[in-house]
C-alpha cells in the first residue's frame, strides 16, 4: 500500500444469542454478527495514528488509544492513519469495542501485508485491543465480528485457545433488537458477578452449566433453522440471567412487550445490568419494527443466519 491508497475494512457488532457471562466461565456459547458495524479507513501515512471520533473522550480516549497502539504494535506497525466511522449504538451489548477492533485489525493488516487478511489473523490482532477495553473478556464478541459468521463459542479455563465452530443455518433467521437505555460498563457488570459467584461458586455454577447446555441447544436450533426452539431456548436464558441479578425493571418490561407483540423468545444481550440492548426472534421481524418505531421506540433489525446473499 502506498500513496494515495486507501483500505477499508468492516467490523459487524454482535450479539449473544445464548450464553453470555457463562461464557467468561468456560462454558459455552452462542453468538451472531449484526449488519450493522464499524467501518475503518486507511490512508497512507508517516507513522500510525488513530483519528479519535469527537465523541469519544476522557477515559474512553485514552482507552481507545492504547488498545490501537496495542493493534499496530502486532501488526508491525504499518505507518497509516485511521480513522472510524460506526452505525452501531455504542456501550449496548452489541460488540461495539469488538467491531471496532476487528475494523482496525483488519485496515492495518492488510496494510501491513497488502492482501486481504483471514478471519483467524484478524481475531488474533482484534485480541490485543479488546484485552485492552476489558481486561479478562471471553473471546467470544471480538470472534464473531472477525468470522462474521453465526459461531458456537467454548473458552475453557486456562485453556490456551477458544474452540470455535461456525453455525450454519438453513433459513433467514432475523432478529428486532430493541435499545433500552444507559447500562454500566461491561467491565463493571462482570466485576459484580464475579464477587457473587466467589460466594456461592455451587450455586452459580448450577446456572452456569445450565445456560451452557442452552447454548449447545441453541446452536442444533440454528443447524435445523428452528426459531421456534432457538426462542423457547433464549426465554429461559433470559430467566436465568435474571436469576443471576443481571436484569432490571426496564429490561424485563422490554422482554414481555416484545413477548406481547408475538416474539418466539426475547431476552436481553451482553452483560445486561439496568439496560442495553434486548433482542427478540420474529416471524416478521420488520413488521414489529414499524409498528414499535411508531410508539416511539428505538430498535432495528438484522439477519443473524441464512444464506448470506440475504445479509
Ligand atoms: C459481553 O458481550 C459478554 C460477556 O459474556 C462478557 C464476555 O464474554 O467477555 C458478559
Amino acid at each position: 500500500m502506498a500513496g494515495s491508497q486507501t483500505v477499508t475494512g468492516f467490523g459487524p457488532g454482535k450479539v449473544i444469542l445464548l450464553g453470555e457471562h457463562g461464557v467468561v466461565y468456560g462454558y459455552p456459547a452462542l453468538a451472531a454478527p449484526l449488519s450493522v458495524g464499524v467501518t475503518a479507513h486507511a490512508s497512507f501515512a508517516k507513522r500510525p495514528k488513530l483519528e479519535v471520533p469527537e465523541a469519544v473522550r476522557g477515559e474512553a480516549r485514552k482507552l481507545l488509544l492504547a488498545a490501537f497502539d496495542a493493534a499496530v504494535k502486532a501488526a508491525g506497525s504499518p505507518p497509516v492513519h485511521v480513522s472510524l466511522r460506526s452505525d452501531l449504538p455504542p456501550s449496548m451489548g452489541l460488540g461495539s469495542s469488538a467491531a471496532v477492533s476487528v475494523a482496525c485489525a483488519r485496515v492495518l493488516l492488510q496494510a501491513a501485508s497488502g492482501k486481504a487478511p483471514s478471519g483467524k489473523e484478524v481475531a488474533h490482532i482484534a485480541w490485543q485491543m479488546e484485552r485492552v477495553f476489558h481486561g479478562t473478556p471471553s473471546g467470544v464478541d471480538h470472534t464473531t465480528s472477525a468470522l462474521n459468521a453465526p459461531i458456537h463459542f467454548r473458552r475453557r479455563p486456562d485453556a490456551d485457545r477458544a474452540s470455535v465452530k461456525e453455525v450454519d443455518c438453513p433459513a433467514t433467521l432475523k432478529l428486532l433488537v430493541l435499545l433500552v437505555g444507559q447500562r454500566p460498563s461491561t467491565k463493571q457488570t462482570v466485576a459484580a458477578l464475579r464477587a457473587r459467584q466467589a460466594k456461592w461458586p455451587e450455586r452459580y455454577a448450577r446456572i452456569f452449566d445450565e445456560i451452557g447446555h442452552l447454548a449447545d441447544e441453541g446452536r442444533e436450533a440454528v443447524e435445523e433453522g428452528d426459531p421456534e426452539l432457538l426462542g423457547d431456548l433464549m426465554n429461559m436464558n433470559h430467566g436465568l440471567l435474571a436469576a443471576l441479578g443481571l436484569s432490571s425493571a426496564s429490561i424485563d418490561d422490554a422482554v414481555h412487550l416484545l413477548r406481547a407483540q408475538g416474539a418466539f423468545g426475547a431476552k436481553l444481550t451482553g452483560a445486561g445490568g439496568d439496560g442495553g440492548a434486548v433482542i427478540a426472534l420474529f416471524e416478521d421481524a420488520d413488521a414489529v419494527r414499524r409498528r414499535l418505531r411508531k410508539k416511539g421506540y428505538t430498535c432495528f433489525t438484522s439477519q443473524i443466519a441464512g444464506p448470506r446473499t440475504l445479509l
